[in-house]
C-alpha cells in the first residue's frame, strides 16, 4: 500500500501539532513508520488519504459499535444541527438520554453528562471523595482512566507505549494519595485497604479492563473487590469507558452482575461524538452541584448535539436485542480464525476476549495484570501491525491496546483478516 500523502501530511502536522497528532498513541511511535491519515470512513471501513480501503478494528477506540457514518447518528446529528449547536441551557433531550441510560444500566437512579471518558474518571473520584470525606484512591497497575493528574500512576496503554507511566507534571502531593494495586490479585488489594485503613475513598477498576490489551478478571475478583469495599465503607467505581454499551446493555455490571457504587462512560454513550458520563444511587449522586456541595461543571456538557448522536445510538442498542449476541459470535469467529492461522506457524501467543473485545497478546503464559501483559513479543508486535497493515487491516498501533468489534463487520470482512494474518503469520 502506498501512503504518500498520510506522510506528507504527517510531515505538515509536525510543524504545528505537537508530534503532529492530537493524542500520543495515533503517531505511531510504539510501531515505527508514520501514521495513516483518515479521509473518511462507512461502515467497518477506513478510507486513506492515500485511497486504501482497510478493514478498522479500532473503531475510534471504542464507540463504532454499529459502524462508521451509522445512518440513524448521522441523521440525528443533521437534524439537531440545523437548529442551534449549544446554547449552554437545559434541552429536553438531555432527560430523554438520562432517562434511556438510566434504564439500561443496573444500579444507577441519576447520570451526568460531560464531555470525555477523562472528565468522567476525575468528576467521579471528586465525587467519591467528596462523598467520604477521604482522600486517597486506588488504581491497578496497567488500567487507564484518562489523563487527569490521579491517575497517572502507572496507567495502561499509551502511557506505558511511551515509557512514561508516571508523567512529569503530576505533582509528589497528588501522586501520594494514589495508591496502586494488581490487577487479578485480591490479596494485594486486600494488602492496601488494611495499611489505609478509614483513609480510601474508592477503588477505580476497569472491570474488564482494555488498557493493557484485554483482560477479563479471574473469577471471583471483582466479587471480592465489592466485599472488601463494603467492608471499609470504601466506594467502588466501574470505569466502563470502554465496556458500557459494548459488553452488554447494562454493561460489565450486567455481565458479571457485581454491582458498582459510581459508573462512568464515554465513547459508545457519545455514540462516535465527545460525550462522557458518569452515574449512581441517588444517595450518592445528589452530592453533586447545584444539589450538593461537590462542584462539577461544563459549558458543553449536554452538547444537544453529542445528546442527538448518543440517543440515536442507545436507542438502537437497547431496541436492537441481537446486536450483543451478533458482536460476541463476530468476536469468536475471528478468535478461532486467529488462533488457527497462528498456531499453524507455531507463533507464540495468548488471546484474551470477552464479548466484542479480543486482543493478542504475544507472549507464552496466561495473561492476567500489567506484569504478565509486559512480557509480551513487542518486536513481533510491531512484525504483525505492519504486516496486517500491508494487508488492509488496521488494529491499534500498540501492543497494549483492545480490537473493538464492530457489527458492521460482515463474515467475508471477517475472513479477510483471517487470511491476512496466515499471511503475515508466516513472516513473524
Ligand atoms: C477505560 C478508559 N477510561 C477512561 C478513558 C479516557 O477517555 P477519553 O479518552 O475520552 O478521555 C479511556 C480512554 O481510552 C479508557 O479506555
Amino acid at each position: 500500500m502506498i501512503y504518500k500523502r498520510s506522510s506528507a501530511l504527517f510531515a505538515e502536522a509536525q510543524k504545528v501539532i505537537p508530534g503532529g497528532v492530537n493524542s500520543p498513541v495515533r503517531a505511531f511511535k510504539a510501531v515505527g513508520g508514520d501514521p495513516i491519515f483518515v479521509k473518511e470512513a462507512k461502515g467497518p471501513y477506513l478510507y486513506d488519504e492515500d485511497g486504501n480501503r482497510l478493514i478498522d478494528y479500532i473503531n475510534s477506540w471504542g464507540p463504532m459499535i454499529l459502524g462508521h457514518a451509522y445512518p440513524p447518528v448521522v441523521n440525528a446529528v443533521i437534524d439537531k444541527a440545523k437548529k442551534g449547536t449549544s446554547f449552554g441551557m437545559p434541552t429536553e433531550i438531555e432527560t430523554q438520554i438520562a432517562e434511556l441510560a438510566v434504564g439500561m444500566v443496573p444500579n444507577i437512579d441519576k447520570i451526568r453528562f460531560v464531555n470525555s471518558g477523562t472528565e468522567a474518571c476525575m468528576s467521579a473520584v471528586r465525587l467519591a471523595r467528596g462523598y467520604t470525606g477521604r482522600d486517597k484512591i486506588i488504581k491497578f497497575a496497567g488500567c487507564y482512566h484518562g489523563h487527569s493528574d490521579s491517575f497517572l500512576i502507572q496507567a495502561g496503554s499509551g502511557a506505558v507505549t511511551f515509557g512514561s507511566p508516571n508523567s512529569p507534571g503530576v505533582t509528589k502531593g497528588t501522586a501520594q494519595d494514589t495508591l496502586l494495586a494488581r490487577y487479578n490479585d485480591l490479596q494485594n488489594v486486600a494488602d492496601v485497604i488494611a495499611a489505609n485503613k478509614g483513609e480510601i475513598a474508592c477503588v477505580i477498576i476497569e472491570p474488564i479492563a482494555g488498557n493493557m490489551g484485554c483482560i477479563p478478571p479471574v473469577n471471583g475478583f471483582l466479587e471480592g473487590l465489592r466485599t472488601l469495599c463494603d467492608a471499609d465503607d470504601i466506594l467502588l467505581i466501574f470505569d466502563e469507558v470502554m465496556t458500557g454499551f459494548r459488553l452488554a446493555k447494562g454493561g460489565a455490571q450486567e455481565l458479571t452482575g457485581v454491582n458498582a457504587d459510581i459508573v462512568t462512560f464515554g465513547k459508545v454513550i457519545g455514540g462516535g461524538l465527545p460525550v462522557g458520563a458518569f452515574a449512581a444511587r441517588s444517595e450518592i449522586m445528589n452530592h453533586l452541584a447545584p444539589l450538593g456541595p461537590v462542584y462539577q461543571a461544563g459549558t458543553l456538557s449536554g452538547n444537544p448535539l453529542a445528546m442527538a448522536a448518543g440517543l440515536a445510538m442507545l436507542t438502537e442498542l437497547n431496541t436492537n436485542s441481537g446486536v450483543f449476541k451478533s458482536l460476541k459470535d463476530k468476536t469468536t469467529y475471528l478468535h478461532k480464525g486467529i488462533t488457527k492461522a497462528l498456531q499453524d506457524q507455531n507463533v507464540i501467543h495468548t488471546i484474551n476476549r470477552i464479548g466484542s473485545m479480543i486482543s493478542v497478546h504475544f507472549a507464552e503464559d496466561t495473561v492476567v495484570d500489567f506484569d504478565t501483559a509486559a512480557k509480551g513479543n513487542n518486536d513481533t508486535f510491531k512484525k504483525f501491525f505492519h504486516g496486517m497493515l500491508a494487508n488492509g487491516v488496521y488494529i491499534a498501533p500498540s501492543a497494549f491496546e483492545t480490537w473493538f468489534i464492530t457489527d458492521a463487520l460482515t463474515y467475508a470482512d471477517l475472513d479477510e483478516t483471517i487470511l491476512a494474518v496466515q499471511k503475515v503469520a508466516k513472516a513473524l
